[in-house]
């Protein structure tokens, strides 16, 4: 009895910390904001990456509020001519670190507090590696998902250790009973005849404990029908997929602040079905002349270099550069970076290699999409599907791109005929037909029809 009390009391306790642990990633989850937010700029130790390293970094500052300025919105923050800050920026040659206006107070101050414990963990342990990995800036969302499992596991396993402890608790009450009247041989009952005695305890004590056997019950159903549900929405659905791209390549600096057109590089979207991503060729337009960036200098644009075969040093593109003994080449980019570096190793994986740009949005094999036909001839904006890539520093994936999406707007959005070549023979005709007032949206004209979609 004893023994059995005691088991059960270990797990509990056992249970308790599980619970309290999976609980505790409610609270402001600094070290998923610093991943998030910070960890592709900064190291929590002192190690350098792009920024400082942040380990000791409020006792550097003269006040947290000032820190809290500086980490919202750090240009304004170097209007106050604070010679800390601007030496800071000096150092780091001028280079902008990005503001972050949707941090609230409390986010701010959960990121600082992380940054305290993993500074503090020692050095070359574990922080670095997961910091570095910067990983899940789109997995934010997931989280608070993930959390809800584990919820539920948490509960389910709960429940199930409380029936399998009463019922081990009625099962050694009976046997205590059975010995006191004399009946000890309990060892020549068989298999079937265990299960069955096991099965009428079981029953006996559901109906003693209804509420239990109630709420275990709901839990359980809650837990498949989220599964179920999960795993029906999720059926080729990516959304808010943002992966990592082997450069540090940044549509909110070339789309956004440099302004460039969206068909310089996606070439297709006018003329094709497929949108293109840009060759290295496009990038060596500028590059040519522009090889240091403020946030990365060579580094991250040194790769375009080794893939294509251009040599920095030289200014020149290196002949028959696919050909070229590898040693040489790599020299050559060795040079550039001054020296066998991290730098270094980074672009090394790029000599004579195409760029591996990481894809974000795919349809299956079964659905035909074509970007002229909503770009050009429908009128439909990029960031209506893709959401305001400008502003990305990372791509990722803005619509779900299931069916229902496709449909939904097909269903909502009227057909562009005004001033559109495509249209301006049937336009008249149509003109015609419809001028009582319908609405002609795409639907009107097949796009429901299943094969105008599917192959
Ligand atoms: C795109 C790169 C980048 C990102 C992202 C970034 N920083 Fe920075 N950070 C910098 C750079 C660069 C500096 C050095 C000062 C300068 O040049 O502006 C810096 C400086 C700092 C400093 C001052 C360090 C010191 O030693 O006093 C703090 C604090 C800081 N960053 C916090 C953060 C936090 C918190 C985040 C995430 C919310 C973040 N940074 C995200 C680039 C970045
Ligand atoms: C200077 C060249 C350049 C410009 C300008 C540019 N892009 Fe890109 N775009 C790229 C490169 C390179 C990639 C692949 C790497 C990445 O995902 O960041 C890409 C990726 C994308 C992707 C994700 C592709 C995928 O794998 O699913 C979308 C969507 C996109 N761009 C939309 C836009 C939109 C919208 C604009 C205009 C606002 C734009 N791009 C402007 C170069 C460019
Ligand atoms: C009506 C919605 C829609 C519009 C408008 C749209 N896209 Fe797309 N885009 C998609 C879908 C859906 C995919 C996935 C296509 C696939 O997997 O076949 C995609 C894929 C892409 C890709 C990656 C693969 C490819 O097709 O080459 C890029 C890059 C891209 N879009 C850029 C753009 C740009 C730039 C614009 C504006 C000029 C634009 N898109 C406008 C829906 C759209
Ligand atoms: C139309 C000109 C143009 C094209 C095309 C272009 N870039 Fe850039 N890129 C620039 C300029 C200008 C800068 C420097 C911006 C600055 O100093 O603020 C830059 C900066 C960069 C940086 C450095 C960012 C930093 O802060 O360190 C990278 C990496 C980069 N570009 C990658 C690419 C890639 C990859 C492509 C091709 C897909 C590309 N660029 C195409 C003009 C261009
Ligand atoms: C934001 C609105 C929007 C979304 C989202 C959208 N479309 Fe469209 N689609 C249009 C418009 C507008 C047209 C009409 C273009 C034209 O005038 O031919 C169109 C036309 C089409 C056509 C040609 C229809 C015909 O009968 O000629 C096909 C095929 C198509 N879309 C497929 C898709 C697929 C597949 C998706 C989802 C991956 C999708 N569309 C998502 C707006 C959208
Ligand atoms: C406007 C475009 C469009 C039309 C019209 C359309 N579909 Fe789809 N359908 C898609 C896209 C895009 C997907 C893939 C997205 C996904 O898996 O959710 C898809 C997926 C599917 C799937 C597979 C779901 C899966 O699990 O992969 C089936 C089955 C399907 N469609 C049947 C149909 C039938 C039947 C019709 C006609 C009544 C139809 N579709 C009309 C765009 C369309």
């Amino acid at each position: 009895m004893i023994h059995v009390f005691n088991r059960v009391s270990k797990i509990f306790a056992a249970l308790f910390m599980v619970f309290m642990t999976v609980g505790g990633s409610f609270a402001q989850d600094g070290e998923a904001l610093f991943k998030s937010n910070c960890a592709r700029c900064h190291y929590a130790s002192d190690k350098k990456l792009v920024g400082p390293g942040l380990a000791g970094v409020r006792s550097r500052w003269s006040s947290e509020d000032n820190l809290h300025a500086w980490i919202v919105n750090s240009t304004d923050y170097l209007k106050t001519g604070d010679s800390y800050a601007t030496d800071l920026f000096e150092k780091f040659n001028k280079s902008v670190m990005p503001g972050f206006p949707n941090l609230k107070k409390e986010e701010v101050t959960a990121i600082l507090d992380y940054i305290d414990k993993a500074g503090a963990a020692p050095a070359g342990g574990g922080s670095d590696s997961t910091a570095v990995a910067g990983g899940g800036a789109g997995a934010q969302g997931g989280d608070s998902g993930n959390t809800l499992m584990y919820v539920l596991i948490v509960v389910i396993l709960i429940l199930s250790v409380l029936i399998y402890a009463l019922y081990k608790i009625s099962v050694s009450l009976t046997e205590l009973v059975k010995q006191r009247e004399g009946d000890g041989s309990t060892d020549d009952r068989t298999f079937l005849d265990k299960a069955e005695d096991c099965f009428r305890a079981s029953k006996k004590w559901a109906g003693e404990n209804k509420a239990i056997v109630g709420v275990a019950i709901f839990v359980g159903l809650c837990f498949v029908l989220k599964l179920a549900w999960d795993g029906l929405m999720g059926i080729g659905v990516y959304q808010g997929y943002q992966p990592h791209q082997p450069i540090k390549f940044s549509h909110a600096k070339h789309a956004g602040e440099l302004k460039i057109a969206c068909e310089y590089c996606h070439t297709g979207v006018k003329e094709s079905r497929h949108a293109t991503i840009p060759s290295s060729s496009t990038c060596m337009n500028c590059h040519k002349a522009v090889s240091e960036g403020p946030l990365y200098g060579k580094n991250e644009i040194a790769k375009i270099y080794a893939s294509i075969g251009f040599d920095p040093n030289k200014g020149a593109y290196i002949d028959n550069y696919n050909n070229q003994d590898k040693e040489q080449v790599l020299a050559v980019y060795e040079e550039w970076l001054g020296g066998d570096n991290d730098a270094f190793r980074a672009v090394e994986q790029y000599v004579q290699k195409p760029i591996d740009w990481v894809q974000i949005h795919k349809l299956p094999d079964h659905a035909y999409f074509n970007h002229a036909q909503h770009y050009r001839v429908g009128g439909v904006e990029c960031q209506t599907c893709h959401g305001k890539v400008e502003e990305m520093e990372e791509v990722k994936q803005f619509a779900p791109l299931t069916m229902g999406w496709c449909i939904n707007c097909h269903r909502e959005t009227k057909v562009k005929f005004e001033e559109n070549p495509y249209y301006d023979k049937l336009h008249d005709y149509l003109a015609e037909r419809y001028k009582k007032g319908d609405q002609f949206t795409v639907a009107r004209i097949g796009g429901l029809e299943c094969g105008k979609c599917h192959y």
